[in-house]
């Protein structure tokens, strides 16, 4: 950005002939550095939360997501995001939406399609059944048709729900 306006105020400079004297007073109209004013608005509306919502948010949690590693479970939640998002009034894609899916009843999103066994488990989604679930979809709800091989490393478990508690709505 320097540079740019270095450039430019060589170019005035061989036009105006009086430069290297009152060096202060360069033209400002152009401001090749400047920012637009504000970036579009998402398709989505979600109002994030900020670093130290999601910091007190996390250390809320019981053990052992209280200290669980954010960053890895955003990285993990890479394996889902084909088929899943998490802002609020996200789409269904092959799967469901799953933001406030922490106390919602398995299978009872609206408008998705799901499996019996996923429709009729009864229960509620709390993060020991994610925990089972995502440790091997197919042995803890035989017949879901969720293809997901299963998170077998426990500890990426626990970063990948504890990253799903702080970004899909979850209160304590
Ligand atoms: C290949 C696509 C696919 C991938 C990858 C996938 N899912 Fe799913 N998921 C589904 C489908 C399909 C269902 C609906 C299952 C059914 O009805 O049997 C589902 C259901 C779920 C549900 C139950 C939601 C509800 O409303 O009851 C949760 C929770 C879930 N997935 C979490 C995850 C997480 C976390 C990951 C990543 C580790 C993941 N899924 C990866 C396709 C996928």
């Amino acid at each position: 950005m320097r540079i740019v306006s270095v450039t430019a105020v060589a170019g005035a400079c061989a036009l105006l002939a009086a430069c290297g004297q009152g060096g202060g007073s360069a033209p400002t109209s152009a401001e090749p550095g400047a920012e637009p004013a504000a970036t579009p608005a998402a398709a989505a509306p979600a109002p994030q939360a900020s670093p130290e919502e999601v910091q007190a948010l996390l250390a809320s949690l019981p053990a052992p997501y209280n200290t669980a590693d954010l960053e890895n479970g955003r990285r993990k939640f890479g394996m889902c995001r084909s088929c899943h998002t998490i802002v609020e009034g996200g789409a269904n894609l092959t799967g469901p939406n799953l933001h406030g899916v922490f106390g919602r009843k398995a299978g009872a999103l609206e408008g998705y399609n799901y499996s019996e066994v996923v429709k009729n488990a009864g229960f509620v989604w709390d993060a020991e059944h994610l925990d089972k679930w995502l440790a091997e979809p197919r042995t803890f709800l035989p017949g879901t048709k969720m293809s997901f091989a299963g998170l077998k490393n426990e500890k990426d478990r626990i970063d990948l729900i504890a990253y799903l508690k702080v970004e899909t709505g979850y209160r304590p």
